[in-house]
């Protein structure tokens, strides 16, 4: 057997300012999770490190118009981003994040090292600043016209309608897009990575990686033909890690941070230190990082490739003590239904709500097959379901489905005696030695997407060999051609549930168990799958239903939400506009529009009748006059009101609500109540109104 590898793989620290939606997903932690669960299996010395990235100048601003505490902020995305993860499978060795003290703690020292060994630029300059909002302006927040083509909404770094990259002090008419005030240029000093000097070496080093994606080569290139420029890596601003004062050689450093960028890409250190002192040997951490031997590999997106390319492997270089990246498999955008997705524009599918509807491996599978990992890609929810239905339920599901119901009818549910073979037999057993190496092979060259082809192939070949051998006929006319076939498809429902794996975890496991086999799914060591047998005799479970099938009217409700809860931007450029930004973002608790809250039909209505729900100590059943009709509602209000004191009053109902069933009882429609812990208080008018009234 080879020898074990020694890997650490890291996604992206998404920033804690916002949920994760499905274009984060499979950039950049979907695919890292399906080549980390690979590894696993195979037995390697493989570890997964992620974390929240809690600093910059939007999660900073965000607090400070919500009155709140960056903190505040971040603790509650940190929380709910990592149990998003969780719910997709994505399992992190370490899920950290970089409000921690000890990655406070260590980007300091990193950046003493740096700031000791002479690497930095300190220069004074005038910055443009904000009087009004008593903030200097990174060059996002300065919006004028530019100076090269007079687009009216150009940005301090780059003009979006000509390309060009600017300089904030380039645009004319400039303004503060935090507070509109006209920006003031004031004198700071601040800290700069002379990136100019490493350019050599990073050349260097990059041309050693021929095998690296061809957009990511392509993108690094196209930066080293421009020159790489210094970059300031200290902020004025209060929110981050604070300076190290023992390394300012006299400058002032109170007021300044580090850049988020240069202490962001050092979480993946010192969240793999926060692993470590999990595993009580906090000195292991040094033997991923600071061991040659170890395959650094940092799974992104393609907007963070300079960082993880350039900037963050100087910084490496400069530090001296740690190993580069061995590969940096960045992923293209994903589109939803043709649009680019937005989280300002709430234009997204997000992790949370689509759990509501459709289980996790459905997402896993779809991104996967569709993973843009040589060019942009689109998620559309007909093809979703599509797959779903005709790849998941009809090839995947079916085979593993109508070999165990098989099984279960006419071999008393255990594992039939193979007996002899013939040649369309020895190919399966080709197939079962032949697919996972194959298979293993793409994931290692980061081509998840043919990978999970590569699966989805085996299981096609296996149906097709089932229905090749017509198991149904030979039964009768050739039992044990019957039992050597039910065999062999024992067999390749075993091999799908190790090779399916990396893809769908959840799935792999209710395999498992289905076939009732000892130990974790997760544990199989992924070569020795085509040499484990299975034991003739062998009692299997019950079988189940895998993919059940995803209909139209759930997938058109979908489509809907999409399009009347948002509003795509049709040209799909990227106009990020930072007022709707901040409307959307001002309280972590949503806000509807005037327009979304006109969707909720809300009248008065006249209690006629009112009784107890038989078995349902909790609910009432009210008749009710809507003025222009009678209906029946059910309410959870039993404990607090006795049906006679409701007849006669007037309450508020929605009118517009979808029936639903509540106990075996119809209830149309639902009455406002208020409550506090256990009381509750129907809502009542105090002036006699006509039933039907409306509300506003
Ligand atoms: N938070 C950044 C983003 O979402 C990614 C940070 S990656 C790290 O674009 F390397 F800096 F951690
Ligand atoms: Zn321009």
């Amino acid at each position: 057997m080879n020898r074990k590898e020694k890997i650490l793989v890291t996604s992206a620290l998404p920033y804690a300012n916002g949920p994760i939606h499905l274009g984060h997903l499979a950039g950049a932690y979907l695919p890292a999770d399906i080549y980390v669960r690979y590894h696993r299996l195979k037995g390697n010395d493989v570890i997964y490190i992620c974390g929240s990235d809690e600093h910059g100048v939007p999660i900073m601003l965000r607090a400070r118009q919500e009155g709140i505490s960056p903190q505040k902020i971040v603790d509650f995305y940190h929380e709910k981003n990592k149990a998003s993860f969780a719910q997709f499978g994505i399992k992190f060795d370490y899920y950290g994040r970089t409000s921690s003290k000890v990655h406070h703690q260590t980007s300091r020292d990193f950046f003493r090292t740096l700031a000791k060994k002479g690497v930095f630029v300190l220069k004074t300059e005038e910055q443009l600043y904000d009087p009004e909002a008593e903030m200097f302006l990174a060059d996002r927040f300065v919006r004028g016209i530019c100076p090269k083509c007079g687009f009216k909404e150009a940005y301090g770094d780059q003009c979006e309608k000509c390309g060009s990259s600017l300089s904030p002090t380039d645009l004319i008419e400039p303004r503060s897009a935090v507070t509109n005030a006209k920006p003031v240029l004031k004198k700071t000093t601040h800290w700069y990575l002379p990136l100019s000097r490493f350019q050599k070496k990073l050349e260097n080093w990059i041309s050693g990686h021929p095998e690296w994606r061809t957009n990511v080569l392509g993108q690094v290139k196209s930066w080293f033909n421009d020159g790489l420029r210094e970059r300031a890596v200290t902020r004025d601003m209060s929110w981050g890690v604070s300076i190290p004062e023992d390394v300012a050689n006299g400058a002032d450093v109170s007021g300044k941070v580090l850049y988020v960028w240069f202490d962001a890409p050092i979480g993946y250190i010192s969240a793999t230190k926060e692993w470590a002192d999990l595993q009580g040997n906090p000195e292991l951490w040094k033997e991923y990082w600071q061991d040659q031997k170890t395959k650094l590999v940092h799974f992104i997106g393609k907007d963070n490739i300079v960082f993880h390319c350039l900037i963050f492997p100087a910084m490496l270089m400069a530090h001296g003590d740690f190993v580069l990246p061995d590969n940096v498999p960045a992923n293209e955008f994903l589109n939803l239904e043709g649009n680019k997705l937005s989280t300002s524009r709430n234009y997204a599918v997000w992790l949370d709500e689509y759990l509501e509807m459709f289980p996790a491996d459905n997402l896993r599978y779809v991104l996967t097959s569709i993973a843009p990992e040589t060019k942009d890609a689109d998620f559309s929810w007909k093809d979703f379901q599509a797959r779903s239905n005709s790849e998941l339920a009809d090839i995947l599901g079916n085979f593993i489905h109508r070999t165990l119901t098989f099984v279960e009818k006419y071999f008393n549910n255990r594992v039939p005696e193979p007996g002899k073979y013939d040649e369309l037999d020895m190919e399966v057993l080709q197939q079962i030695k032949k697919s996972p190496a194959q298979i293993g092979t793409w994931i290692e060259k980061f081509e998840i997407r043919q990978a999970c082809r590569g699966m989805m192939n085996l299981a096609r070949f296996a149906n097709k060999y089932f229905n090749d051998r017509e198991p149904w006929v030979t039964r009768r006319t050739a039992p044990e051609k019957c039992a050597a076939t039910l065999y062999l498809c024992l067999g390749l429902v075993k091999t799908l549930a190790v090779v399916m794996f990396p893809f769908l975890p959840f799935t792999a496991r209710r395999v498992w168990t289905m076939l009732n086999l000892a130990g974790d799914v997760e544990t199989r060591n992924w070569d020795m799958v085509f040499r484990v047998h299975l034991t003739p005799g062998h009692p299997l479970n019950k079988a189940e239903v895998l993919f059940p099938k995803i209909e139209d009217d759930v997938i058109i409700k979908e489509i809907e939400k999409l399009h009347k809860f948002t509003n795509p931007d049709k040209s799909g450029a990227e106009k990020q506009n930072f007022e709707n930004e901040q409307k959307k973002e001002e309280n972590i608790v949503e806000r509807v529009s005037f327009d979304d809250f006109k969707k909720i039909e809300l009248k008065v209505a006249k209690v006629l009748a009112a009784e107890p729900v038989a078995k349902a100590d909790r609910l009432l059943k009210l008749q009710i006059d809507l003025g222009s009709e009678e209906r029946q509602i059910v309410a959870g209000i039993a404990e607090s009101y006795q049906p006679e004191e409701l007849v006669g009053k007037l309450i508020v109902v929605v009118a517009n609500l979808e029936p639903a069933v509540i106990r075996g009882t119809e209830s149309n429609g639902m009455l406002l109540a208020a409550s506090q812990g256990e009381n509750i208080s129907v809502l009542t008018l105090d002036r006699e109104l006509a039933p039907g009234s409306g509300i506003k």
